[in-house]
């Protein structure tokens, strides 16, 4: 029997997780290079490399009984949790009742754009996770390019808002931001709701990455900036290494009972309620205490650490820019500098830059321009910097906190060894690659003098 798969999802790209698995699994396990046996520099995969907080573990481990089916919104002490969580980090007061717990914020998002009206704007560069879920949903979208800081021009906003003709917009904001790292300010913030309340559009504020905020006293959610308009998603994954327990949670805008109401029929639909034993572990993840707070403490001051050093290592390489995160574990690193050279050696697209990469000697993965939708030939890469062994640095840092400027390169020297030696990798690679084409041009002009 031939089956035939509905067109909208033959036409949607394979999510950025698996595209990357099969994509390394080709290009590497060919390498017959005995050398290459340590696998590859990783510069790739958007993971926190930390282990899950204890807490959560044991609270997990506790409530392995709990068989019966949840709630649809939420188990209530998670919502109850979840509210006072967001008290103490974001100084929001929402109520409960606003909070609804789904599994990861992935589907959460996807849950929003199916029950919200309007056509998508969405800012790029952005998270591959969001596009394919527009089109999976055949919503009406638009791009709506950052500037070079990385952040969206509310100006630029208004006017795309203005060609619009939909009663509601719907922007997705991601702060703080996959894949440059950066972070919006309050001002900031304030300037895109007033164009929002101006031009009716609605906010997915998507701040997953809330909490790796480097000075935390820096991050604002939109939570509270646009409350009458805001949904704000955040869970586990990011801030609390736990993307496999698939928990994450949305805060409705205030007075938006109508559309909770509505969200709640999706959600029993597809899938009841998340896994009763992981929302009694998310109680534990998101009660305040001392131990969690020193666990988003130290996890943030690595991020931090080894973000400073891969943003200015890759700074210090001839023509290559990047953006400085304020947050996250990634930054956007800029290698267009190159684009004669990679042109001409028929590296014509960012996808192709990154296969390169992979390839002998190099074993360097990261994700190219376009899966982060940007032009194809725009050569822009995520660079994520967690290729180490996150149990063994936390300890590390607990132990001897690097202060000095010296002490913390030191620290990153010794604990993130496959990091330094991938950007060194990155830079024997645009090396190379200058003195490659300098050859095929020496080669080309001696056979013009031949001829
Ligand atoms: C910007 C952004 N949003 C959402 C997610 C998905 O988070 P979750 O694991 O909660 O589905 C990711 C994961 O990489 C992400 O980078």
């Amino acid at each position: 029997m031939r089956f035939i798969v509905d067109q909208q999802v033959e036409d949607i790209e394979l999510p950025e997780n698996l595209k990357l698995n099969t994509f390394l699994q080709e290009f590497h396990s060919d390498c017959l290079h005995p050398e290459c046996g340590f696998g590859y520099y990783g510069f790739a995969f958007g993971q926190s490399p930390f282990p899950v907080p204890k807490a959560v573990q044991t609270a997990l481990i506790k409530n392995a009984d709990k068989g019966a089916y949840a709630p649809v919104a939420g188990i209530p002490e998670l919502r109850e949790t979840i509210s006072k969580y967001n008290k103490y980090y974001f100084q929001m007061d929402v109520d409960p009742q606003r909070i609804y717990v789904g599994p990861g914020t992935k589907e959460l998002i996807f849950n929003l754009l199916e029950v919200l009206h309007g056509t998508v704007i969405l800012p790029t560069p952005a998270w591959l996770g969001y596009l394919p879920q527009i089109r999976l949903l055949k919503k009406n979208f638009h791009m709506l390019p950052a500037r070079s800081n990385g952040k969206i021009s509310p100006n630029e906003l208004r006017k795309l808002a203005l060609r619009l003709h939909d009663k509601q917009k719907i922007l997705i904001l991601n702060n703080p931001h996959n894949p440059t790292g950066v972070v919006y300010n309050k001002l900031e913030l304030e300037e895109i709701a007033d164009v929002c309340r101006e031009q009716g559009i609605c906010i997915i504020s998507d701040e997953i990455y809330a909490q790796t905020t480097y000075d935390f006293s820096k991050f604002v959610s939109m939570g509270k900036i646009y409350p009458e308009g805001t949904f704000v998603t955040n869970g586990l994954s990011k801030s609390h290494a736990a993307g496999g327990y698939r928990l994450g949670y949305v805060i409705f805008p205030q007075h938006a009972l109508e559309v909770r109401k509505q969200f709640k029929k999706i959600l029993a639909t597809e899938y009841t309620a998340v896994s009763t034993p992981i929302q009694h572990a998310a109680v534990a993840g998101f009660e305040v205490s001392r131990e969690l707070d020193e666990y988003f403490e130290i996890t943030r001051n690595i991020h931090h650490l080894v973000g400073d050093y891969t943003y200015h290592a890759l700074c210090s390489i001839d023509g290559i820019k990047a953006t400085k995160p304020e947050a996250t574990f990634y930054l956007l690193a800029d290698f267009n500098f190159y684009s004669d050279e990679l042109q001409k050696l028929k590296i014509n697209t960012s996808q192709k830059l990154s296969e390169s990469l992979i390839l002998h000697p190099y074993h360097t993965a990261i994700v190219g321009g376009d899966s982060l939708v940007l032009e194809r030939t725009d050569y822009r890469a995520r660079i994520a910097f967690v290729d180490y062994n996150g149990a063994k640095v936390y300890e590390n840092y607990q132990n001897q906190k690097p202060k000095t400027h010296s002490e913390r390169i030191e620290f990153v020297k010794n604990n993130a060894p496959k990091v330094v030696a991938g950007i060194k990798m990155i830079e024997t690679f645009f090396g190379n690659l200058q003195n490659e084409t300098k050859i095929i041009e020496k080669t080309k002009e001696s056979m013009q003098v031949a001829i």
